[in-house]
């Protein structure tokens, strides 16, 4: 059984994949943008992933922009048959790489293209409409305009599936009244559970809850509990975040970043790890004392 597989699967949409999932964001440049300082290690990373079972890749064309697309097609095309690659649309970079909401019917179909050019593919397998968030997290609003934008191209077959990405609970429900949905990607870790009631109702429809920031993105982890157990049992505390989100909840498909194939590799072996009661308990109040 490959690394990733241990982690155990979940449906997108009709293709199952390995839980333990990889974020391509990391691979451009600073702050997102530009390319990265070595392209071969990027490339790496990518190539290594699938090599060790990642089957879902999360990335937008804004990574870059484009950037990310275009190191993703160069190390992985023809790309396997089991790969699912995850996209998202509803945001622009400016010149100096700040992020704008892109949510317009132009702009949206705009998005859809650059992906299908960027990533050297005919449909893609699932687009995330992804809405700006802000300070304290997801904003309400409707998603109707966009959603029927997605829903459409849907019907041309310019998209296999569609997931939402950084959004409340009422807008899933507006969501899955428009099309379906596959997967709601959100911020999750050990630290910020603020979507515990989401995860838990998409379990319940078999949906999946992709976890961005599962080693806490621009705040990285850090908590005397967390190493205090990953001491405990020979882990690292990262390995043993990212084996908790996965026996947090059975829909949960974290998509840990890295640029670098040492911590890919760390990451990977998150799958193996099996948490004790005694540890998940102890963890499961972690969040309470950060
Ligand atoms: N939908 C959205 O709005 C949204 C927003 C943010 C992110 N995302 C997606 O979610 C994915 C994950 O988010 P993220 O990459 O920002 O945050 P993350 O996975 O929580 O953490 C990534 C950070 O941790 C470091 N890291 C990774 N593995 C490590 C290890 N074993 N030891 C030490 N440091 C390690 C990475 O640096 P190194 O490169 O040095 O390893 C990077 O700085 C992204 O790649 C992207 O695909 C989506």
């Amino acid at each position: 059984m490959s690394d990733a597989a241990a982690a155990g699967t979940f449906a997108l949409g009709d293709r199952l994949v390995n839980r333990l999932g990889y974020g391509a964001m990391q691979l451009a440049g600073p702050g997102v943008f530009g390319p990265p300082a070595d392209k071969d290690a990027a490339i790496a990373v990518l190539r290594d992933a699938v090599k060790h079972g990642i089957n879902h890749i999360d990335t937008s064309d804004f990574y870059g922009p484009h950037i990310t697309n275009q190191l993703i097609r160069e190390a992985l095309h023809p790309y396997p048959d089991d790969l699912v690659i995850v996209t998202k649309v509803g945001a622009l970079r400016g010149p100096s790489g700040s992020v704008h909401p892109a949510m317009g019917r132009e702009q949206l179909i705009q998005a859809v293209h650059d992906n299908l050019r960027n990533l050297g593919v005919e449909a893609l397998d699932v687009v995330n409409l992804r809405s700006m968030l802000r300070d304290d997290g997801p904003a309400e609003g409707s998603l109707e305009e966009p959603l029927s934008v997605m829903a459409d191209l849907q019907r041309q077959g310019l998209i296999r599936h569609v997931g939402l990405s950084n959004v409340t609970e009422a807008q899933v429900t507006q969501g899955r009244s428009i099309c379906e949905i596959v997967c709601v990607q959100n911020l999750y870790n050990l630290a910020d559970r603020s979507d515990a009631s989401l995860v838990q109702r998409l379990a319940l429809d078999n949906i999946a809850y992709v976890a961005y920031f599962p080693l806490g993105g621009i705040t990285p982890l850090q908590s005397a509990t967390l190493l205090g157990v990953a001491r405990h049992l020979g882990a690292t505390p990262i390995q043993v975040a990212l084996a908790w989100l996965l026996q947090h909840a059975p829909n949960i498909l974290p998509i840990p970043g890295t640029s670098s194939l040492a911590h890919l590799r760390e990451n990977l072996a998150a799958a193996v790890l099996s948490l004790p009661a005694s540890a998940v308990k102890e963890l499961d109040v972690v969040q309470h004392s950060l």
